[in-house]
């Protein structure tokens, strides 16, 4: 099989797509042959070096694939060769050829292109996580979504529509006018104005029920204050403290002591709830996080949740990909295909 290898941290070009032997699926096990690998925020930040959940340098990360399974193993029951499946996978998603448990690939139902599928497990369990399971997002509530445009945020935004909520979303300007086609209800430019302000200002002073933060640092902050009275906010990422190819450690630091520390006491008297995330820290939860998953790809299915896949590149193109997402050129995901 071919793999997209990490030697070490580095710039995008770091990447090196090597030759390794194909996995032998154990008894509860499936072999996929893989159609498209989704690329997420946090193999980037393993690149860099500034991910503490990926595995050693030398590595091979990707948390989620697309493919057709073509071998399965003795004590396999719902899953056959030749099934299209998505899959999550704990790392060694970059790799055309992938092993995981069955618990971990769901079957795709007919009609769903399977390259897309590739796109749907990290970013929909992570909103479906907040918004869903723990937000109880419903109609009547406002949301506010950072980096609506990136593949968490899209996900999320079709999630609260489908629910009747109404979303304030922050994007580079340039990516307002699909967020609104996809009915992103206000649109701020987080670059031009101050997000908390605006927030106040198309909620007539009153707050946000719901706000989900992935930027880090003085955003959780300032998203904490746009809560509404009841107002859940939900802390997930630091995107922040990557801004650039390499790591930078005086970034990560000026967002650690930007951080808020959430006091009890302010919590009770506000009447406001802080809450984090961490899809990668559930793995001894998949069959929970299966049964959401499920409900995912059932609604995929529907065509209620679409992923929305702004790129493909090969296999030989990892770096450029990387690049694309780094300048925050990417609309939704960004994929890569053997
Ligand atoms: N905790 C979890 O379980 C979990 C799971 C998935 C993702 N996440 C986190 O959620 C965040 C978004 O993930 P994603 O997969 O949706 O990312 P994505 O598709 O790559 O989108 C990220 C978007 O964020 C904005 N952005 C803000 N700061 C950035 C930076 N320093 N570099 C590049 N883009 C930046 C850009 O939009 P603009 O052009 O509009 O600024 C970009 O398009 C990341 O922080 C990621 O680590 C957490």
């Amino acid at each position: 099989m071919r793999q997209i290898l990490f030697p070490k941290a580095g710039p995008p070009e770091v990447m090196q797509l090597v030759e390794a032997p194909d996995p032998e699926p154990g008894p509860g096990d499936v072999r996929v042959r893989v159609a498209a690998a989704g690329i997420n925020f946090a193999d980037i930040s393993a690149r860099m070096g500034m991910y503490q959940d990926a595995p050693p340098f030398p590595c091979v990360i990707g948390y989620e694939a697309s493919g057709t399974v073509e071998a399965v193993g003795a004590e396999v029951k719902d899953l056959a060769v030749g099934d299209r499946v998505a899959a999550m996978t704990r790392f060694g998603g970059y790799s055309d050829v992938l092993v995981v448990p069955a618990l971990q690939a769901v079957k795709l139902p007919e009609g769903l292109d399977l390259v897309a599928a590739a796109g749907l497990p990290v970013t929909y369990l992570t909103a479906w996580l907040m918004l869903m399971h723990l937000g109880h997002v419903g109609e009547g509530d406002t949301v506010l979504v950072h980096s609506a445009g990136g593949g968490v945020g899209l996900s999320a935004l079709q999630i609260c529509k489908w629910r009747g909520a109404t979303v304030i979303g922050t994007a580079s300007g340039g990516k307002h006018p699909r967020l609104r086609e996809m009915g992103l209800d206000h649109a701020i430019d987080y670059r031009a104005a101050d997000f908390e302000a605006e927030v106040k200002r198309i909620t007539d002073g009153a707050g946000v029920d719901i706000a989900l933060d992935a930027v880090g640092g003085e955003s959780f902050a300032k998203s904490y204050r746009c809560l509404t009275d009841f107002g859940r906010l939900y802390l997930f990422g630091v995107s922040s403290f990557n801004p650039g190819l390499t790591r930078n450690l005086f970034a990560a630091l000026k967002g650690i002591v930007k951080t808020p520390r959430f006091h009890p006491f302010n919590l009770m008297n506000d009447n406001k709830g802080v809450h984090g995330v961490n899809l990668g820290h559930l793995w001894h939860r998949l069959p929970a996080m299966r049964g959401m998953f499920d409900r995912i790809v059932e609604l995929a299915g529907e065509g209620v949740l679409t992923p929305v896949i702004d790129a493909t590149f090969d296999f030989t193109q990892a770096a450029e990909a990387h690049h694309y997402i780094q300048a925050r050129r990417n609309f939704g995901k960004v994929l890569l295909t053997p």
